[in-house]
């Protein structure tokens, strides 16, 4: 669980499961996903992104405005299950309720992730990526010190051909030399993660080391 001044991004719970099919089904959330989900897809997103955890070690943790609302979205990391040129990596996502836009929350998180990915996953770099119209996302990602080279640019290969939002751009980030000595006094992080997780994140540090 990481803690910041606002917000709380932890494990997930069932009682989060109304509120992520609430805004997995908002058109203005969806914008420029392939589909809205119907309830019984998002708990199913929800499943995978569980099982993610256990699997890599990591995840998109939900996220709790703290003392306000118990879940608004998630942030976190994710492992791409396509191919692509730069794959095998390790994504940075964001995914909030439409009526947390607007206040600095994604920007918050993404930064704690960043900084936990860093310093407590050894990641060496993260992507992150969308269509070039989702312009709130990739100002997060900017935030955050990501950047984009049109050279990186891509089809997405889990969309068809003539796909509206197959054009996507990509946005990179390398571990700075001590950013992680730096950030571990400005965040407060508790991991509540166990043994068979922490051995999880050794496996895929490894394996996305080029990504
Ligand atoms: C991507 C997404 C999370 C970004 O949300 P967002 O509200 O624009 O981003 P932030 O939470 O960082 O908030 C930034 C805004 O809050 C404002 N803000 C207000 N109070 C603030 C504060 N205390 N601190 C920082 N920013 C603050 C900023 O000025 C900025 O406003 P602007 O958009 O007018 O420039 C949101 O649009 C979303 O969930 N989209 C749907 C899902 C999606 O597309 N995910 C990404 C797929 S790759």
């Amino acid at each position: 669980m990481l803690t910041t001044k606002r917000l709380r991004l932890r494990l997930w719970r069932d009682e989060d499961l109304p509120g992520f099919a609430a805004l997995n089904s908002d058109p203005r959330v969806m914008q420029y996903m392939a589909k809205l989900l119907d309830r019984r897809e998002s708990d199913a997103s929800a499943e995978r992104i569980k099982q993610h955890f256990v699997r890599h070690g990591f995840g998109l943790w939900a996220v709790e405005l703290i003392g306000i609302a118990d879940f608004i979205g998630f942030t976190g990391f994710s492992v791409p299950s396509f191919e692509a040129h730069f794959t095998p990596c390790v994504e940075i996502a964001w995914r909030l309720a439409r009526d947390y836009w607007g206040f600095g929350y994604a920007t918050e998180a993404a930064f704690a992730a960043r900084d936990y990915g860093f310093a407590h996953l050894g990641f060496e770099r993260v992507v992150s990526f969308t269509v070039p119209a989702n312009q709130r996302s990739r100002n997060v990602m900017e935030r955050i010190g990501m950047t984009r080279s049109p050279d990186d640019d891509f089809q997405h290969p889990l969309l068809p051909g003539g796909h509206p939002l197959r054009h996507h751009v990509l946005y990179r980030l390398a571990r700075p030399a001590q950013r992680h000595e730096r950030e571990e006094s400005r965040i407060r992080c508790q991991d509540l993660l166990t043994d068979p997780f922490r051995t999880c994140s050794r496996a895929i540090r490894g394996r996305t080391s080029d990504g």
